[in-house]
């Protein structure tokens, strides 16, 4: 554990993040519907508790008491996304504008900036127009780029002067992998029929990845070139991206073949996207590995997405213990889990299947992403969920154990990373401030910090929040005075 003197760096930003689909409902109010509205209403339903985001935190109705929350717990910043469809509620670029939409993310930021929390955007955190996805296929046709960039311009012009801090896409592997391959995250297409609409698994990712990449590149330029300077008369912001990345450990460490392994899932979980905007080139790994699947960049692109986000953007969970041979990674190459060779696990179970607690993996995640991308890193988001948490009754679930050792490892290596690795490090976002609708999980999974009872949408605020905002008090910088 680290040294409690260990002090943030100054301008350091310390919150929660949440997305629109998870926390707004209202989802029929000055809005359009989106993918994910259309997916969870499946007959079957694909979600484990056959909810949807209907209803959520009501935090479209709460948003004002939500923020007085953020101010309880010492939040400095907070990390949200705006849903496209209540900007634009068909979502293209001839589509009408919803003025009523941009009042209200209006109104959530002013009052954010009054109260002296930094407002931080994500554009995409997966609910795309559901027309857009009717009109031509969504992420899987490049039309989109052209729509998303213009989206975002609406959004640069209506918030520019407020926010400085802007995301373009929230997690891209999940959309590519989970939406487009395993079909189990809307729009649920995949080759395996029994649970999805039909769609080409062996493709598609691939091809939404690629429009992806393009539609962050294109609004990025778009950004720097009319709002980032003084010429759109908004200031200088940062914008970038958040990927997904876990730390991978090679399984037996004195063997080749795992250390390849685990260098094999780093490129197809993050390299995939990292590569080509901080380096200029897909990973060799992939090109290699799935020849004409992986779509090309043209000069003309590559020269737009290299070099394409301000940051790195992190949003981290778990570690894994990596082999050959397997099709966890989804390029049909590599074996993951979390038992060590002696038969011990690697940490404490989440409520979750994929996450297991083990913070010196979120440790070496941080050097190795800094030296191999020699980027300030942004800690988007990160966090757990307790096993059974669901199941107690408010009163016990805020006592949260678990969790508070998960944030006491976490945060310890944040510190450590700063001051004995030298990474830089710019924002600390613990995901969630609320529980809230964890997608194909629904509502049974909670990674808030506050207890939601989805009944009277009571609030009750679990230890680990209190930790947190002891934990930043504790380490802010001298300057950073609140
Ligand atoms: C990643 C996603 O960005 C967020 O929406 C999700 O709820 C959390 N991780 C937890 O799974």
């Amino acid at each position: 554990m680290s040294d409690i003197n260990l002090k943030l760096p100054q301008g350091f930003l310390f919150g929660y993040a949440t997305a629109s689909y998870q926390t707004e409902g209202s989802t029929t109010t000055h809005r359009g519907p989106s993918i994910w509205d259309t997916f969870t209403h499946n007959d079957p339903s694909p979600i484990a508790d056959g909810s949807s985001g209907d209803v959520a935190t009501d935090s479209f109705r709460r948003w004002k008491s939500d923020i007085a929350l953020l101010q309880s717990y010492g939040a400095t910043a907070y990390r949200f996304s705006i849903s496209w469809s209540r900007i634009i509620p068909k979502g293209g670029r001839r589509d009408e504008v919803n003025e009523e939409g941009i009042k209200f993310y209006r109104g959530v930021i002013e009052e954010l900036v009054k109260v002296g929390i930094t407002p931080c955007i994500t554009l995409y955190h997966w609910d795309l127009p559901q027309e857009l996805d009717d009109r031509y296929g969504g992420w899987l046709n490049r039309e989109i780029t052209e729509d998303f960039v213009h989206y975002a311009k609406t959004c640069f012009k209506a918030f520019g002067d407020l926010v400085k801090h802007w995301i373009t896409h929230n997690e891209p592997w999940c959309i590519s992998v989970l939406g487009y391959g395993h079909g189990v995250f809307a729009p649920g297409r995949s080759s395996n029929r029994t649970r999805s609409k039909e769609g080409d698994s062996g493709t598609e990712p691939w091809i939404v990845a690629h429009h992806l990449i393009l539609s962050h590149a294109f609004t990025v330029k778009l950004y720097r070139e009319e709002f980032a300077g003084t010429a759109g008369g908004t200031g200088g912001g940062q914008i970038g991206i958040t990927l997904d990345c876990g730390w991978y450990i090679p399984y037996d460490s004195d063997s080749q073949e795992c250390i390849d392994a685990a260098q094999g899932a780093l490129d197809s979980r993050v390299g995939w996207f990292a590569d080509p905007i901080y380096k200029g080139h897909y990973p060799s790994s992939l090109v290699s590995h799935l020849g004409d699947r992986l779509p090309r960049f043209t000069p003309e692109e590559i020269e737009v997405v290299h070099g394409s986000s301000d940051f790195f953007g992190l949003n981290t969970y778990t570690s894994n213990l990596v082999q050959p041979g397997g099709t966890d990674d989804f390029n049909g190459r590599v074996k993951t889990g979390f038992v060590r060779k002696d038969g011990s696990q690697l940490g404490i179970q989440a409520d979750v299947p994929w996450l297991q607690m083990y913070a010196p993996g979120f440790r070496a995640l941080l050097g190795y992403l800094w030296k191999t991308y020699n980027k300030s890193i942004y800690v988007t988001e990160n966090g757990f969920p307790v096993k059974g948490e669901n199941d107690l009754k408010p009163a016990e679930a805020v006592h949260d154990t678990d969790r508070i050792e998960y944030f006491r490892g976490y945060t310890g290596a944040v510190l450590d990373a700063i001051h004995v690795d030298g990474v830089d490090i710019k924002s600390y976002f613990a995901w969630s401030l609320l529980d809230n609708f964890e997608w194909a999980d629904g509502y049974r999974t909670r990674f808030g910090v506050t207890f939601v009872n989805y009944e009277t949408q009571e609030r009750f605020p679990k230890d680990s929040a209190i930790f947190l905002k002891r934990w930043y008090e504790q380490h802010r910088h001298e300057h950073n005075n609140y």
